[in-house]
């Protein structure tokens, strides 16, 4: 991998793109859609924040809420394991419609996206 972490990789623009398309699929997606917000502008920007550190950036999401506890935040939704993939797969989609994140940068992302997503789940399957 040439240059230094993730986030360099990616870059600002590349990531912010990624964000802004991976909640407009979020807000399209029937799982997702109830419980999140209708209006996601202070999702996607605090996203955004928490994903330019994740990455190796600075760390802009802890400067301006403190330490995400991000399992605690989700536990007021309910998010089963269907939903994580649901979140999963508009990460994927995301990442495929953003061709300014390289191919090995985004199977990357998605990896280490899909390894926190697991620890979101805090809800059985409901019976369909
Ligand atoms: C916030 C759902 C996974 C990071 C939220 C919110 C919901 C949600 C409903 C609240 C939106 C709002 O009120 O603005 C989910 C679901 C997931 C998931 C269904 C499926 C597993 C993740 C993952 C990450 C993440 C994997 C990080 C890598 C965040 C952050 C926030 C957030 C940073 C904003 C927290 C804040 O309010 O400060 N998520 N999430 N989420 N989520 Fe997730």
């Amino acid at each position: 991998h040439p240059g230094g972490s993730l986030y360099d990789r990616i870059g600002p623009p590349a990531l912010e793109a990624l964000v802004t398309r991976f909640y407009t699929y979020v807000a399209a997606d029937p799982l997702l859609s109830p419980i999140f917000p209708d209006d996601l502008s202070e999702t996607a920007d605090k996203q955004l924040a928490f994903l330019t550190g994740f990455l190796g950036g600075p760390p802009l999401y802890h400067q301006r809420f403190g330490h995400p506890r991000l399992r605690a935040r989700h536990l007021p939704f309910p998010i089963t394991p269907e939903r994580a993939q649901a979140w999963l797969s508009c990460m994927a989609r995301a990442l495929r419609d953003t061709p300014a994140i390289a191919p090995e940068d985004a199977a990357e992302l998605h990896a280490a996206l899909a390894r926190v997503a697991v620890h979101m789940v805090n809800t059985p399957s409901q019976p369909a």
